[in-house]
């Protein structure tokens, strides 16, 4: 079944990137010219996505207004011939695909957040993208697609991973798996921000999943997990690869945190320096800037 659905949870408090987040939800902070979120929209387009549930939170209202006409605003840059490309980039997000939005009514973890798109998703396979995760393969397949691709091939859960330097797994999680085939293996079992004793390996989920519908009642049934006290994603995830089974793919592309401000700052440069307008510009900046460094 062709993959049409996809979810960003993106109700979280983001409190790493505090005051910040304060009045702006994390996710529409910018990246050179676009809100993080525009970019993982963007992603899911690429990947034949059609219908998007973005699950929000109180104080996140911005994300809606972005994906909707700004009628006084367009009209002022449509009048105008010579701001006829930003009239362009204005109107893009407001036809990329068709977005809902549905709150996640007390910020009570990720699974609970995904739990809220139960009704939207129906009995089909869906993607899942990290609000917070901006992940970029410029020229290359969107990585969202890498993973459906895989789901498509295999008829399992796909998670998407990249090895980390081992002193960051304790952040993230740890996966045990074994290959199948090039960058694609089955995931037996994955330990939720891992002890240094218990990292199995250096590979860790980054923001990317592809779900089965069985997902919802496993959530349902999944404990509270004693150390968070919230239902944990991950253990849900465990849960599946036990039953239905669970692949991993070591994914191509380049990830940006846009959850902690060291990952905001690397979005945003790297993404300057191959940007059409300032790319040349903000290069030379960097040059200049190293050599007082
Ligand atoms: P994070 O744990 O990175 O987000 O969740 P957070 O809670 O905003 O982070 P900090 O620690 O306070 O800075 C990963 C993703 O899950 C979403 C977040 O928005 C983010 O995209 N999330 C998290 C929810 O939608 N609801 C939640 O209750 C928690």
């Amino acid at each position: 079944m062709k993959i049409k659905k996809a979810i960003i949870p993106a109700a979280g408090l983001g409190t790493r990137v505090l005051p910040a987040s304060k009045s702006i939800p994390k996710e529409m902070l910018n990246i050179v010219d676009k809100p993080a979120i525009q970019y993982i929209v963007e992603e899911a387009v690429a990947a034949g996505i059609e219908e998007i549930l973005i699950i929000t939170n109180r104080g996140k209202g911005a994300m809606e207004d972005h994906f909707d006409h700004s009628f006084e605003l367009e009209a002022n840059l449509r009048n105008n011939p010579s701001k006829q490309k930003i009239y362009e980039d204005v109107l893009k997000p407001v036809n990329l695909a068709n977005i809902y939005f549905i709150r996640q009514k007390e910020t009570k973890g990720l699974a609970d957040a995904i739990y809220r798109a139960k009704g939207f998703v129906g009995n089909e396979p869906f993607a899942i993208l990290y609000g917070d995760d901006v992940i970029v393969n410029q020229g290359g397949q969107p990585v969202i697609g890498q993973l459906i691709d895989a789901y498509e091939k295999y008829g399992k859960g796909v998670v998407g991973v990249k090895e980390v330097p081992r002193k960051d797994v304790s952040k993230y999680c740890s996966l045990d798996v074994t290959p199948i085939e090039n960058n694609v293996m089955q995931c037996h079992n994955i330990i939720e921000k891992p002890t240094e004793d218990q990292i199995i390996s250096c590979y860790s989920i980054l923001g990317r999943v592809v779900m089965p519908p069985e997902i919802f009642d496993i959530i349902k049934d999944t404990p509270v997990n004693p150390v968070g006290k919230e239902v944990y994603f991950t253990d849900s995830m465990v849960t599946l690869a036990k039953t239905y089974g669970l692949n991993a793919i070591d994914f191509v592309g380049t990830r940006f945190d846009m959850g902690n401000k060291l990952g905001i700052m690397k979005a945003n440069c790297e993404m300057a320096l191959c940007h059409e307008e300032i790319g040349d510009d903000f290069k030379e900046y960097i040059k200049q800037l190293a050599k007082t460094l």
